[in-house]
């Protein structure tokens, strides 16, 4: 893997960086980037991957793989795994301005003569809709709220157009309702860990996501070519353009869940022009897979962490997989009185709204190991008095089980489980004892 030429932490660095640790497998042999590169993904779920060699596809490399685990992100932010959701936390506290430059890695090749056939977008199965780029952050710009970034899945339809899947109500959404003529937007793929992961957090609106990935490490932006936008120069490929306010058919696609999404009407993003590096690396996230689990999930945690602190002592938040890395959290606190349980289940749904069950637990039980949270549950938990039910609450669109009606907010009925001990009660009669 070749040395980084530039002093921007970028894809290439970081690959270099999981190369040298010996964490980085390089596959030259020829792999079709549709539906064999899924394949091979699949295989080595959450492994980081390189695939050198795309035929068809001359200069063009596809990594995957390299923020599907926590050592990821630490080794990204220079911290110990412990310690992602308190960086998450203080720089979605503090965000920091990027730094603006003149000139960047991703505009080293400009096309405005748009030909998406050159750029190997994968397909990942043959139920789905088309071929998808899963890994863009989208930069948009709100009239009233500055800079947004987020993630929007982008079906292909052409040569130079996707249908992108907007989620009502978010900041994506929100920006084009108020955009007539189309809202302008820019999609980077190949992008460091840092920006991935300030891009898939939900801080309050008005909030930057790239002043927030600057304030975990360097982040200089570049103007757009053709957008008035600027975005992150750090990164490998950049397809700027217009979301329009014309709808096409948006689907069939699989969600986090591992089910199917179906089909929806949704707008048509226009491509006006594309930059990138030479020998271009696109990132290739695996739908459902621990990569696009862990980029949904543990961002998340950062606001569920300062939501619970402004309630009670919290000391951890995972949000785990076994809950589709979405819809399930293990929240651990620091016990100081009868309330706490109750008021950290009710702070953890503010934190996340998303979110559709709870546990709480003491700072003795390690929120890593899911044995040792059900033996809290086991041990700690009585139905009686630490079960909290919400009837009625709003849902993601993501529970298959949730009441879904077409252009409504789903609903669904929340739970918490406060396994942490009894406020009172003789704690000793409670603590696990070992051999050490
Ligand atoms: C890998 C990944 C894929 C995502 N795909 C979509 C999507 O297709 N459409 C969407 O609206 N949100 C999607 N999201 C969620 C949003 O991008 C995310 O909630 C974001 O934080 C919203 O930011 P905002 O509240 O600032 O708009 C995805 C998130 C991730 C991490």
């Amino acid at each position: 893997m070749e040395k980084a030429a530039f002093a921007i932490p970028d894809l290439r660095a970081f690959l270099s960086a999981l190369d040298a640790a010996g964490e980085l497998t390089c596959i030259t042999e020829p792999v079709a980037p549709h539906f064999e590169i899924a394949r091979e993904i699949s295989r080595r779920d959450g492994q980081p991957v390189l695939f050198e060699n795309l035929p068809g596809y001359p200069g063009w490399r596809i990594a995957s793989g390299y923020v599907a685990q926590r050592e990821h992100y630490a080794r990204a932010l220079g911290c110990a795994p412990g310690d992602l959701v308190r960086r998450m936390a203080e720089a979605i506290a503090h965000p920091q301005p990027p730094a603006e430059v003149e000139a960047a890695p991703c505009q080293e090749v400009v096309e405005t003569e748009v030909d998406l056939d050159r750029v190997p977008i994968p397909r990942y199965h043959p139920l789905d809709g088309g071929p998808y780029i899963t890994a863009g952050i989208t930069v948009i710009h709100d009239p009233d709220y500055g800079r947004n970034v987020s993630f929007h899945r982008l079906m292909r339809i052409g040569r130079d157009r996707f249908v992108a899947r907007i989620v009502e109500q978010r900041g994506t959404d929100t920006a084009w309702r108020k955009s007539p003529a189309g809202l302008p937007m820019a999609v980077c793929i190949g992008v460091p860990p840092h920006v991935l992961l300030a891009a898939a957090m939900s801080p309050e609106k008005g909030v930057d996501e790239l002043a927030v990935a600057q304030a975990l490490a360097p982040t200089p932006t570049v103007r757009a070519k053709t957008a008035p936008l600027r975005i992150p120069a750090g990164v490998e490929l950049v397809l700027e353009g217009v979301l329009t306010h014309e709808f096409t058919t948006e689907g069939p696609f699989p969600d986090l869940t591992g089910t199917m999404d179906g089909t929806r009407e949704q707008p048509i993003f226009r491509v006006t022009a594309i930059t990138h590096r030479r020998e271009p690396i696109f990132h290739a996230l695996l739908p459902a897979g621990l990569e696009h689990k862990q980029l949904m999930g543990m961002p998340r945690e950062p606001t569920i962490f300062a939501a619970v602190n402004e309630v009670a002592a919290c000391t951890g938040v995972r949000i785990t997989p076994g809950g589709c890395s979405w819809l399930h959290a293990v929240v651990q606190i620091e016990k100081r009185g009868p309330e706490d349980g109750r008021q950290a289940i009710e702070a953890a749904f503010r934190g996340h709204p998303s979110l559709k069950h709870v546990v709480i637990v003491e700072t003795d039980v390690d929120i890593d190991d899911p044995a040792a949270v059900e033996w809290a549950i086991a041990t700690r938990f009585q139905a009686d008095r630490g079960l909290h039910v919400f009837p009625d609450q709003p849902s993601s669109s993501l529970d298959p089980s949730a009441r879904q009606a077409p252009g409504a907010k789903a609903r669904t009925a929340k739970m918490g489980l406060d396994a942490t001990i009894s406020w009172g009660a003789e704690r000793e009669g409670y603590r696990r004892m070992g051999y050490e």
